[in-house]
């Protein structure tokens, strides 16, 4: 049998989990799932990351040690999982005890073949977020991933010779280019983090304590992500005494990853892997975040309602479909309870429920049971048919990619596909004029229909198969995987409506009620980007010139740029140092905010803003005047 490991990443035991979490983990369920459906060995992993100083803290402000603390968000996490139906076969947890024994053990054969060693850290420390910057990475002064102040840090500490694997990187990116998905992801990584030089990484601290020890030097404890990434081997038996299920599992055949931690998973991942001498992973799949107001879904800014809560009201696959549907797979996508519930009522209630119970309740008022199929129409038929034989090839295509999206639209197409087959053959008509004959094949072609649904919905909304397998009649949706004329007989029944219709303005008011700090962001993020034409007339655009351009020393973001505007000739410095060569811009015309307070970078004063677009796949340009304009003119 074919093995399939599948991770996700282990989640902070900080806090609780909100929706955003979810989607990686709805998306390694339903790739789980799949893959087992076809025959395939799966092992899915999911678990926790409990050592840092963000949990210390957050344990001595909940009056619990950190151990209490984590064992009980841990739960939580599991609840939520029950919650979703997620079939993960292990959750590991980092403060198992063969998980911390491997991590010192690796740390130590690190430092004994010279790939660890010890220095003094500088630097600047994001405490929440558990990362190191240089003062460069930082964005108006505070951490560029999580916008919150920085500490000031100064520690002996041990490195990671990171730098030692550069070429080895570089080269391993060029010959696997599918490495990481999306490529766009990776084309930022690739040229803004790895081709410019990789750092030594500072891989211990010493100003907490909530770890795992340096066994050498038990003052040191192991920087968390280094601890955290060693799960996807530790949780299958690396390095202990029985590796079975390390070497039939290993290497991983698909990570989720969220983008923010794609560098860590892009970068010191296969350094980490390569130097203690395995194989790579074989997909490092990264998706983007779930927003609110536009930014991330995070608890820390009020946002994202709770999971279990969600799931007890609209049921799991409720929240699953529209995770998978409408989620990030490669791009942010919005969360809006509004969204949330009109797609729910669209495509599960109208779409699928109202689909179901009408071909049901045709079949029960006019026959026994499924009737055998009779009168054929080819020319209405056969698209129907066809489209029902091919979904099983264009699921298995989807999923090969991991387009978990593709995969779920491609069955929700056949339920389109279906609807129109009732309009086009009129069932309620033919019932009327007593044409019973053509009747029974229409019937019949429905419910095969609903029954392929249901059999390819099992990988992707277990719950909703279940139910319309019991609706439906048969147990073994396998049956209806390729279409045949052999299911009549069953004796359907169309009991309660599989999706409740929801009444949107009721649904909105009670989302509000049981959270309303998460429904306040929500409210928010429809009005928030709304200004007055006079808010807008305050600033002054201008198109400009570049006359000049050349890096600023000590900085690997910052440009100087000399613009002409007008008459008037001034200095503007950009951060897109890491998307444009000096050279390539001087000439271009560009559009600058003139009337900025200037601000001095890197002890270079900035006379204005040069506006840039950029997208979540990391690119960015400056934005340029469509033809001819002088400089000077006006932007508005
Ligand atoms: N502990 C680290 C991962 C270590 S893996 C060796 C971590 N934990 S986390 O709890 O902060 O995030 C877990 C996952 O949830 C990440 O993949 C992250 O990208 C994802 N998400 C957190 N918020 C999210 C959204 N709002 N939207 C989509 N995914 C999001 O990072």
């Amino acid at each position: 049998m074919e093995k399939y490991y599948i991770t996700t990443p282990i989640y902070y035991a900080s806090g609780t989990l909100h929706l955003g979490h979810c989607y990686t983990t709805v998306l390694a369920d339903c790739v789980a799932r799949y893959n087992r459906s076809i025959g395939r060995d799966v092992f899915f992993l999911t678990g926790s990351d409990e050592h840092g100083l963000k949990i210390e803290t957050n344990a001595k402000a909940a009056g619990l040690s950190p151990q209490g603390f984590v064992d009980k968000i841990v739960d939580g996490f599991k609840d939520v999982w029950r919650a979703l139906n997620i079939t993960y076969d292990k959750f590991i947890r980092t403060s198992d005890a063969s998980h911390m024994e491997l991590v010192k053990k690796i740390f130590k054969k690190l430092y004994d073949q010279g790939d660890i060693y010890k220095g003094e850290y500088k630097g600047l420390y994001c405490v929440p977020c558990e990362t190191y910057f240089a003062q460069s990475d930082l964005v108006d002064g505070k951490c560029p991933d999580c916008g919150r102040p920085v500490s000031k840090v100064s520690e002996p500490c041990y490195f990671f010779r990171l730098s030692k694997y550069q070429k080895w990187l570089e080269e391993f990116y060029e010959s696997h280019p599918d490495f990481l998905v999306p490529e766009a992801r990776k084309n930022e990584i690739f040229n803004n983090f790895i081709k410019p030089g990789i750092s030594d990484l500072c891989v211990t601290r010493t100003t907490f304590d909530w770890g795992v020890k340096v066994d050498f030097d038990t003052k040191h404890v192991i920087y968390v992500w280094i601890d955290a990434l060693l799960n996807y081997i530790s949780a299958i038996g690396y390095g202990s005494e029985d590796e079975k299920t390390f070497q039939k599992y290993w290497p991983a055949d698909i990570q989720f990853i969220g983008r923010d931690i794609t560098r860590f998973h892009a970068i010191i991942w296969p350094i980490l892997l390569h130097a203690i001498g395995l194989p790579m992973p074989k997909l490092l799949h990264s998706h983007g975040f779930v927003t609110q107001k536009g930014d991330k879904i995070s608890k820390s800014k009020g946002g994202g309602f709770d999971p279990i809560t969600l799931c007890n009201r609209y049921g799991a696959d409720a929240v699953r479909y529209w995770l998978i549907k409408d989620g990030p797979i490669y791009q942010d996508a919005p969360y809006t309870s509004e969204l949330f519930i009109k797609t729910i009522n669209s495509d599960l209630c109208n779409n699928l429920g109202n689909l179901l119970s009408r071909t049901l309740a045709m079949i029960e008022q006019n026959f026994d049971s499924v009737p055998k199929a009779d009168v054929v129409d080819k020319d209405v038929d056969n698209p129907l048919i066809d489209r029902i034989n091919n979904l099983d090839s264009k699921i298995r295509e989807a999923m090969a990619d991991a387009r978990i999206d593709l995969a779920i639209n491609e069955i929700f197409a056949l339920v389109a596909d279906a609807n129109k087959y009732v309009d086009v053959t009129m069932p309620w008509a033919l019932s009327k004029n007593k044409d019973m004959k053509r009747l029974s094949t229409v019937l019949y072609n429905l419910y095969f229909a609903l029954g392929s649904v249901a059999y390819h919905l099992q990988s992707f909304l277990p719950d909703t198969a279940a139910k319309m397998a019991s609706m439906l009649a048969q147990k073994d949706l396998a049956k209806f995987k390729e279409y045949n004329t052999k299911l009549y007989g069953a004796k359907v029944s169309k009991g309660e409506a599989l999706f409740a219709r929801l009444n949107v303005e009721d649904e909105l008011k009670y989302l509000e009620s049981i959270d309303p700090k998460a429904a306040k962001v929500e409210q928010q993020a429809e009005t928030v980007n709304l200004i007055t034409i006079d808010d807008f007339d305050k600033i002054d655009l201008r198109v400009g010139q570049i006359l000049d351009s050349e890096k600023i020393e000590g900085s690997d973001k910052l440009l100087k740029n000399t613009v002409k505007i007008g008459d008037e000739t001034r200095i503007i410095v950009s951060g897109i140092a890491k998307y444009y060569n000096p050279k390539e811009l001087v000439g271009k015309s560009c559009v600058v905010v003139t009337n900025l307070k200037p601000i001095k970078l890197r002890g270079v004063e900035s006379r204005g803003m040069i506006l840039c677009a950029s997208d979540d796949d990391g690119n960015l340009k400056i934005i340029c005047p469509d033809g001819d304009i002088k400089s000077g003119g006006q932007v508005n």
